[in-house]
């Protein structure tokens, strides 16, 4: 494993939590979904960390029985704008759909980003799975899973082309001369696809790190195939070492397929570590967060990914119900994982809910512990970094404070970071600009 890169952290700035009833837990500011300061300090930890990147997730479609974070939350890129004035290193990553949007905007919000950061910026590239968001957008029908990533696949195409609208030396902004820009440096699209036409050009030029980097959220087939294509890095999540590992072959393998270097698509598992000072003191902490939830939310909150689904109408101490095809063209990967693992272990219906709620992860226990277990993942080829989510907001502190100096001290993980910029950190290169490169080939 000698020439692997080092550990790369995220860290997912959530509010109040990803769970049903964190925000029930006596450390949690109750309003931390809106609360600028609460993410200030997370970001600023996370920094201190010398993690990567901050990540901010999120949805379009809420009801009554969506989780208290989903409810009353930040839009990504505003609040990312607001991270960037009081970072000056790590990563600012947000989540924006391509089911429900237009590139021009996407583009330039994320080049704006970039260029507010410095070269920080990254786009989170999701399909959205809730059904629901189609009534915000005045849509009848919420696009098919094929339908979703067939879409995405072009956007994204899209995008990288507005982002190299300007070439890197375009603006000459001569005084004396008059001269701001070189027209023959700037590059209308002209995209005519099947889901979208864009003329362009990008009226915003590109930033340090060439283009934002590209996250891409999503672990079905298809998702894994588009990541392969066309992502820097992949947020996913996994149970157990083993699934990990899987996935993580099968999506270096399709890069490679596609072309690529298996080293030029990262992939990053969720984790949500509980750090206890002795493995009682770590489970105490989870059976506490678990408490939070009673069963009825627990229900609920399996239902969303079953496109709100009533899970009530079942008895509870009995094998989880054969569902069909449901959830499979909303939340696919995440349901079809639940429906396998309930068959595999003969799970019921109550422990599938609370396992959702509170999923019993492999991540917790002493700093030694977590540090010996991310060793092993990074080693073993399951991951090539993390994306950090951590139930009360001392976990992120206690995570850097006890998790981060244990692999620093086995030289795992760096001690500053070597860059300023989001690709220079993850050493992802930088793009170069498409009209240039073809200029320099056309010269040779
Ligand atoms: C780890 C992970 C994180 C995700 N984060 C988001 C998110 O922040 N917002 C969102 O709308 N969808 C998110 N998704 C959902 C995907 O965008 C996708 O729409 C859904 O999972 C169906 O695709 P799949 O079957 O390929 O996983 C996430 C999925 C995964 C696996």
């Amino acid at each position: 494993m000698a020439n692997r890169k080092q550990i790369k952290f995220g860290a997912i700035i959530h509010g109040v939590g990803g769970n049903i009833a964190g925000w029930r837990h006596p450390e949690v500011p109750s309003d931390a979904s809106v609360s600028l300061d609460f993410y200030k300090r997370q970001a600023i930890t996370a920094e201190r960390g010398k993690f990567d990147l901050v990540f901010i997730a999120d949805g379009l479609y809420i009801n009554e029985r969506s989780i208290p974070h989903f409810l009353n939350r930040f839009e990504p890129l505003t609040i990312l704008s607001a991270l960037a004035s009081v970072t000056s290193r790590i990563g600012l990553v947000g989540t924006l759909s391509t089911s429900y949007s237009e590139p021009f905007n996407v583009a330039r919000q994320f080049a704006s980003l970039d260029h507010i950061s410095g070269g920080r910026a990254g786009w989170n590239v999701v399909t959205s799975p809730l059904e629901g968001s189609a009534g915000n957008f005045g849509r009848e029908h919420h696009p098919t899973h094929g339908e979703r990533y067939e879409i995405a696949e072009e956007y994204i195409e899209v995008v990288r082309g507005l982002w190299d609208s300007w070439e890197d030396d375009a603006f000459v902004r001569d005084k004396a001369s008059g001269v701001f820009f070189d027209p023959a440096k700037l590059h209308a699209l002209n995209h005519k696809g099947k889901h979208f036409s864009v003329t362009g050009p990008l009226n915003i030029a590109r930033s340090r790190q060439g283009q934002p980097v590209i996250f891409q959220a999503g672990s079905s087939e298809s998702g894994k195939q588009l990541a392969a294509q066309s992502a820097d890095a992949v947020f996913t999540g996994h149970e157990s070492i083993e699934e990990a590992q899987a996935f993580y072959r099968d999506v270096k393998q399709r890069a490679v397929a596609a072309g690529r270097s298996a080293d030029d698509i990262a992939i990053l598992p969720g984790i949500g570590p509980i750090i206890g000072r002795t493995p009682e003191e770590a489970e105490a902490k989870y059976q506490e967060l678990a408490a939070l939830v009673t069963i009825d939310k627990a229900l609920h909150y399996l239902g969303r990914f079953f496109e709100h689904h009533d899970f009530t109408q079942y008895p509870l101490d009995e094998p989880f119900p054969e569902l069909g095809d449901l959830g499979s063209n909303s939340f696919r990967s995440g349901t079809d994982k639940i429906k396998q693992q309930a068959r595999e272990h003969g799970l019921t219906l109550r422990q599938v809910a609370l396992q959702s709620a509170t999923p019993r992860s492999p991540f917790i226990g002493t700093p030694e512990q977590i540090a010996d277990r991310i060793q092993q993942w990074h080693e073993q080829e399951a991951a090539d970094g993390f994306i950090v989510h951590t139930h009360i907001p001392s976990g992120l502190n206690d995570f850097v404070d006890h998790v981060v100096p244990i692999l620093q001290a086995r030289g795992l993980y760096r001690t500053d970071y070597e860059s300023d910029t989001l690709r220079g950190n993850l050493g992802v290169p930088v793009p170069a600009n498409r009209y240039a490169r073809q200029a320099a080939a056309s010269e040779i």
